[in-house]
This record gives structure tokens, C-alpha cells and sequence, in this order.
């Protein structure tokens, strides 16, 4: 449905997103994490024709066959809304604040579908009770502002699927959100995706949230890709050491309280696009690394059971890899829920 081939976005010589593929098929779930500044977000405007005016985007967008990269403003609205839509991360900026929920949900369905005002309604009160909203009639004369922040997250959510999206993307939908609210929101997302044999591609800094929404997860780390697979095996049992890091970052539950309670981090920050270096991205902060690592691109190595990633020790371990070595992150990472 969703094929991305070797996709990658360059703002004048710095990449944001190197050389990425990846394909969602109908009904799947795919998770993208990584730190702030590593390019999820710029990769998931690009599947919408909707890269910021500056970037350069070059490899292969294909949704339901057709190749998008290039393609002109018109083609893409064509498919936008329809193939592939998204769920925005700031509720309270994607909703405008004058304008009735009624009234929001109505103008694309108007617009888009062609169907009169009252059949636009009958859709928008369908559409407010697919996405869990208790009594939809009562919500369509409400402004934004008198939703609490989990509804007006569902509304965003009614909206993206206004044109019946193929695949939805929502990119940080739960970061507004209590825990509690963002399990139900997690929840939501995953019982569309069923209903309607949607496709998912669910962004989040959150790795439980990721554990709990997806079947498969790309880690990327300073625009490339470096982890991809199952998301269940590749959370227990991390091959890459930024994805260890990660995994190693979290603030657990169990920990609050012990004796130890500072986080494990991983030191430094990602870097700036245009000081990357040319080999892997993850060079300067990784605690194995190796000295080619920094001037020599890393190739994906295949891992089986469609878990791929990049890093020399695993092309130096064979195929079959090795798990990272515990002291990639200074403790063995943890299984998630
Ligand atoms: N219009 C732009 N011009 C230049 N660089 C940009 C532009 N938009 C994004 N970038 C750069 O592209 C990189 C990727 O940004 P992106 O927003 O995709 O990160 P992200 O992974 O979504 O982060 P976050 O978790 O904070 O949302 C960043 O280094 C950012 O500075
Ligand atoms: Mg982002």
C-alpha cells in the first residue's frame, strides 16, 4: 500500500532523513521512534507532499502504486486525505479555536465527498461516535476549547479519517495526553486500524506506547534508519546501541524509589543536520564504537524475521550478529510490557 524506497530529505547539503525505506501493507502497524531532531517528523510530512518548501526530497514515494516523489501539488491532493492522512501533535493548534466542532468535521466531507450539508452531518455524527466520543449531537455546536484534551485528540482523529484514509499517520498523538488518557488514545488507534484494515504509522518518543500500538518499529537515529523489525523482539533484545540507549532511558517504574534512581542517559544530543557525520550517525556518543565508525556508513544487515540494522559490529559478528554487548549502555536492557 505505502512503499518508501531509498527517501531522502536534504536542506541545502545536510540530510534530515537518509536513504530510508520502508512499506506499511493494509492493517499494519508500524512504530517510528527516535530523539527529538532525528527526522520523524520531516519523513512523515514528506508522505504527504507536505516536506517543508526547503527540503529536497529525491527516492520513491509509492502509495497504491503510484509514484508520488516529484509528483505536482494537484496529484498529491488527490491522494492526500484519501491513501494516506495524518494525526497531527498539537490538538489545540490543529483545531481552529472560532470554529464549532460540527462545523470542523464537516467542511472536508463537504469539500471532498460532495454531500450535502445533511448528509455531511449524519457522517460527522458517525464519525464522533467511531472515535469514541459520548454523545456526538451535543459536541457538533462546541468550540474546541470546551473538549478536554483527550476528546479534542478523538475530533483530530474523526477528521484525519473524514476521507476514509488507507493508512493513517499520527505523529505524536499521545504527547498532550496523561498516561492514562494516552493508553485510551493508543487503544483507539489500534481498534481503527482493525475495524477498518487501516494502516498505521505511529510516531512517538514513548517506547511503551510504541510497544502497545505497533507490530513492527523503525528506530531512527540522526535521519537514517538504524533498527527496524518486530516490535516486541526488537524492544527485548535490541541489536543496535543507540536502540539499547533508549531502551535504557526510560524511566521505569520499578526503579522510582530504589537506591539508584538517576536515569541511565545516553550522553550528548543528536546533532544538528548539517554536523553529522558522514559515517554512522550514532559515532561520538556510542559507547562501542568502533574507529571506522565515524568515516564509514554502516550498512542494514539482514537479521532475520525482517529485523534489520545498521551497525560495523554486527557486519563484523556475520549475519547472525551479535546482541549488543550489555555495556553499550551500561546495563542490560529491559524487556517491555
Ligand atoms: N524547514 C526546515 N529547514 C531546515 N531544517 C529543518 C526544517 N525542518 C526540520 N529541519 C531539521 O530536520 C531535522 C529533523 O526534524 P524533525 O522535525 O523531523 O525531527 P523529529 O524527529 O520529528 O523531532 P521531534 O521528536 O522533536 O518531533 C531537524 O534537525 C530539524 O532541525
Ligand atoms: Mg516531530
Amino acid at each position: 500500500m505505502l512503499e518508501v524506497e531509498r527517501l531522502s530529505i536534504r536542506f541545502g547539503e545536510a540530510f534530515a532523513v537518509r536513504e530510508a525505506s520502508l512499506s506499511v501493507a493494509p492493517g499494519e502497524r508500524v512504530g517510528i521512534v527516535g530523539e527529538s531532531g532525528c527526522g520523524k517528523s520531516v519523513l512523515a510530512a514528506s508522505l504527504l507532499g507536505l516536506a517543508p518548501e526547503a527540503a529536497r526530497v529525491a527516492g520513491s514515494i509509492r502509495l497504491s502504486g503510484a509514484e508520488l516523489v516529484g509528483a505536482s501539488e494537484r496529484r498529491w491532493r488527490s491522494h492526500r486525505g484519501r491513501d494516506i492522512a495524518m494525526v497531527f501533535q498539537e490538538p489545540m493548534s490543529a483545531l481552529n479555536p472560532l470554529r464549532r466542532i460540527g462545523q470542523i468535521l464537516a467542511e472536508p466531507i463537504v469539500l471532498h465527498q460532495g454531500l450535502s450539508r445533511i448528509a455531511a452531518e449524519v457522517r460527522v455524527l458517525a464519525l464522533l461516535d467511531e472515535v469514541g466520543i459520548p454523545d456526538p449531537r451535543a459536541r457538533l455546536s462546541q468550540f474546541p476549547h470546551q473538549l478536554s484534551g483527550g476528546q479534542r485528540q478523538r475530533v483530530l482523529i474523526a477528521l484525519a479519517l473524514a476521507a476514509d484514509p488507507s493508512i493513517l499517520i499520527a505523529d505524536e498523538p499521545t504527547t498532550a495526553l496523561d498516561a492514562n488518557m494516552a493508553v485510551r488514545i493508543v487503544d483507539l488507534l489500534v481498534d481503527l486500524t482493525r475495524s477498518r484494515g487501516m494502516g498505521l504509522i505511529f510516531i512517538s518518543h514513548d517506547l511503551g506506547v510504541v510497544a502497545r500500538a505497533t507490530e513492527r518499529v523503525i528506530v531512527m537515529y540522526g535521519g537514517d534508519i538504524v533498527e527496524t523489525g518486530p516490535t516486541r523482539g526488537t524492544l527485548a533484545a535490541p541489536r543496535h546501541p543507540y536502540t539499547a540507549g533508549l531502551l535504557a532511558a526510560r524511566p521505569s517504574i520499578a526503579r522510582v524509589g530504589a537506591v539508584r534512581t538517576r536515569l541511565s542517559t545516553i550522553p550528548g544530543t543528536v546533532p544538528p543536520v548539517g554536523r553529522r557525520a558522514p559515517g554512522c550517525p550514532f559515532s561520538g556518543r556510542c559507547a562501542v564504537e568502533l574507529p571506522r565508525c565515524a568515516g564509514d556508513r554502516p550498512r542494514a544487515i539482514d537479521l532475520g524475521e525482517g529485523a534489520r540494522a545498521a551497525c560495523h559490529r554486527l557486519a563484523d559478528a556475520g549475519p547472525r550478529g551479535d546482541r549488543v554487548p550489555e555495556d553499550a549502555s551500561g546495563r542490560a536492557p529491559e524487556a517491555v510490557r
